[in-house]
């Protein structure tokens, strides 16, 4: 039940409106998983699975909740995941980094998101920009210049999102351009949606299917598809490219979606300042474990080198703090303030943000804790066979080989219907 002032008090309600909001096709992009959705729905599962061993008495009458990501404070733990947010909400990223810097945290921009990195910049001067490996080493050098310029704090570089592309439930038909056949096309989902059409009515434009960040030196924006074309044809970067990118970028520098300790170990060797562990929100191979099943050995293994971030599956602040527990330092999220955008725009996003900060005070008061900086491994209890460790370690930590435990009946069985 969504309350009277349209308030939302859980994430899933937030998915709930986003759901009912948005064209079937636009929702459909966000809740997507790769093939299956075996690793989609294994990211929130595997959060289900982890408790909590909670105190009782001699709780801390206050919490401390801040932190330090990368140089920048944040008011609690969490950070925005970049995510291409066309067609969700007409003030997109502007409206995400506006809800972001009002409740103090950092923003992360996707390469192709549909706001120019200036005005997230101005909306958040806490604000990370995130590049793929794309086109030519002149284009990406001339995209970080341009994000220097504009005053983006750090660099977010993806290396996760290569592979599968193929959906079994069939992906959402994106149009080129929206043009007079495509708006036609499109007219009966959109039309279901009334307050989606209101909203960009009001706004008087339309969903804009370009790619601002990534344009050439002195040439025009790329449609989103051009430029994800051009990703997709680009020869994919070696561990040598990653190290002349971080040599391009003089300040603080995340490699986003590693999930192997062998990975992480060669991603400390390039200099990076922080890692996110990560599957692309199940978007990469299907059948990867959850993030936070592989957490655990790559905070053991790095985490005294680098700052660790999680993301996959975060849709509770009790979320936030497992994840703390088993070793990040803060984590991101992405479809849940995209629900929130949807829901409600940049109060939408306040109104998730405010969940995740409630959330994860509500466990580090249970947990006994007076700080997030305190909690750990014995504030959660993780069953046996969780990490799944032996699919995840690389050669540092050689186990037998159990890897037909890795996708088992039971996992397949236990995980819960798609979301949404
Ligand atoms: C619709 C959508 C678009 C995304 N686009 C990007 C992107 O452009 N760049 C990127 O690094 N990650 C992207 N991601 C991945 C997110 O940054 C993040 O890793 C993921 O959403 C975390 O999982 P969660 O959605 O369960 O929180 C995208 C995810 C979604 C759902």
């Amino acid at each position: 039940m969504f309350t009277e002032s349209g308030w939302f008090e859980s994430v899933a309600q937030a998915q709930r409106r986003a759901k009912k909001r948005l064209p079937k096709s636009v929702y459909a992009a966000l809740v997507a998983g790769s093939e299956r959705g075996i690793t989609a729905s294994d990211n929130t599962a595997a959060f289900a699975e982890l408790g909590f061993a909670p105190h009782v008495a001699g709780l801390s009458n206050e919490r401390e909740l801040s932190t330090t990501l990368m140089g920048q404070p944040l008011s609690f733990p969490v950070m925005i995941s970049p995510t291409g947010v066309q067609a969700v909400h007409p003030s997109g990223e502007v409206a995400v980094a506006r809800a972001a810097a009002a409740r103090g945290i950092s923003m992360g921009l996707s390469l192709f998101a549909s706001k120019p990195i200036e005005e997230v910049v101005a909306a958040n001067p806490r604000t990370f920009f995130q590049v793929h490996w794309v086109g030519s080493r002149e284009l990406l050098a001339h995209m970080l210049d341009r994000a220097r310029s504009a005053g983006a704090v750090g660099l977010i570089v993806t290396v996760d999102w290569s592979f599968s592309e193929g959906r079994d439930w069939g992906s959402p038909v994106i149009p080129e351009r929206l043009d007079a056949r495509a708006m036609l096309r499109l007219a009966p989902e959109a039309l279901a949606r009334p307050r989606w059409l209101a909203r960009w009515a009001r706004s008087g434009t339309l969903p804009d299917l370009t790619a601002p960040n990534l344009a050439p030196p002195g040439k025009p924006a790329p449609t989103f598809f051009a430029a994800y074309r051009e990703w997709k044809s680009t020869p994919l970067p070696t561990w040598e490219d990653i190290a002349w990118l971080r040599e391009q970028w003089d300040g603080p520098f995340m490699l986003k979606g590693i999930s192997r300790v062998d990975d992480a170990l060669r991603a400390v060797d390039a200099g990076v300042t922080a890692i996110s562990v990560s599957n692309h929100g199940g978007n990469n191979l299907d059948g990867s474990p959850a993030s936070i099943r592989a957490l655990p050995a790559i905070a053991e293994a790095v985490g005294d080198q680098v700052e660790i971030t999680l993301d996959g599956g975060i849709r509770r602040g009790s979320d936030v703090a497992k994840a703390l527990a088993l070793g990040a330092r803060a984590v991101l999220i992405g479809r849940a303030y995209l629900w929130g955008l949807a829901g409600d725009g940049q109060a939408g996003v306040e109104n998730v943000l405010d969940i995740l900060r409630v959330g994860l005070d509500s466990a580090v008061l249970g947990l006994g804790h007076a700080s997030v900086h305190t909690l750990g491994p014995s504030d959660v209890v993780v069953p046996p066979g969780f990490a799944r460790a032996d699919r995840l370690a690389g050669p540092v930590h050689p186990t037998p080989d159990r890897s037909s435990e890795f996708v088992s009946e039971k996992l397949i069985r236990a995980r819960p219907s798609r979301e949404g």
